[in-house]
């Protein structure tokens, strides 16, 4: 299948990968009710597919994948179904921990932590330093945790005002990279492939900032059922794109 994605167009040019993909992961809960199964055990799999995303991802050489776990709006679920996500989030993090160094995977969180269990932000703090010792070169994963793109933007204002009224910087001096640089995906690129599975036509307050000229590829397929398949059809959707950032094509 990689060798099907790098492979040259007709022009003879090698076809480009999307340095930076990132995923909503919908459709868990769907999956497990059509099975006849709790919600949870559709979270339970969906976490399976983001490990093996992951993986193939690292595989076929994409830089980052970005995916969103939690948002500033999920806590609005069941007391049950919101405990199963974090007790799911804290096995992967336990694995993640012992096994990043060795296969050159840096981890990283998005989001407002403070909500988040002590114990959880204890072990993703870990996982920073684990990512701080890697190379800036190796894949990295960035798992959206209590995120929303509007919160994400408020923080950042709330900073940069807060800078500003101690004296160290001036509304004047604000720019794109300035203000990329007080969110939480300061240091990584755009998003260049945004990608949701489960029929659903929305962002859902994802990367509002960041998406700004990435290009979008929406399927059916339940967040449990995506597969390296699917990715690939995901990647040929991007390859075909042109991409114009505001230009006209030479
Ligand atoms: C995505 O799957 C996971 C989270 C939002 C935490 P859902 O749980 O939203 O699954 P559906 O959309 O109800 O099928
Ligand atoms: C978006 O999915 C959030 C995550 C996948 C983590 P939701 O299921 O929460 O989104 P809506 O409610 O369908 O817009
Ligand atoms: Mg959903």
């Amino acid at each position: 299948m990689t060798d099907m994605i790098k492979t040259n167009d007709t022009a003879g040019q090698a076809v480009r990968l999307p340095r930076h993909i990132a995923i909503i992961m919908d459709g868990n809960g769907r999956w497990a009710t059509r099975r006849g199964l709790p919600r949870t055990a559709g979270h339970k799999a969906g976490a399976e597919t983001f490990r093996r995303i992951a993986t193939y991802c690292k595989n076929i050489g994409i830089q980052y994948l970005t995916v969103y776990a939690f948002s500033t709006e999920n806590w609005k679920r069941s007391a049950d179904e919101v405990g199963a996500i974090m007790a799911l989030l804290k096995k992967y993090l336990l694995e993640a921990v012992d096994t990043m160094e060795r296969d050159h995977i840096r981890l990283h969180f998005l989001g407002d932590m403070s909500p988040i269990s002590p114990e959880l932000r204890a072990l993703a703090r870990e996982t920073d330093e684990i990512t701080e010792h890697l190379s800036i070169d190796d894949f990295q994963a960035n798992v959206c945790l209590n995120y929303g793109g509007r919160d994400e933007i408020l923080r950042a204002v709330r900073q940069f005002a807060a800078d500003c009224a101690a004296g160290e910087r001036t509304p004047e001096e604000l720019d794109d990279a300035l203000f990329s640089s007080y969110l939480d995906t300061r240091g990584i690129p755009d998003p260049d492939l945004i990608i949701r599975p489960s029929g659903e036509l929305r962002l859902s307050n994802f990367l509002l900032w960041q998406c700004a000229y990435s290009e979008f590829y929406f399927t059916d397929a339940l967040w449990p059922d995506f597969d390296e398949a699917e990715l690939d059809r995901a990647i040929a959707a991007y390859q075909k794109r042109d991409r114009r950032f505001g230009g006209v094509k030479k």
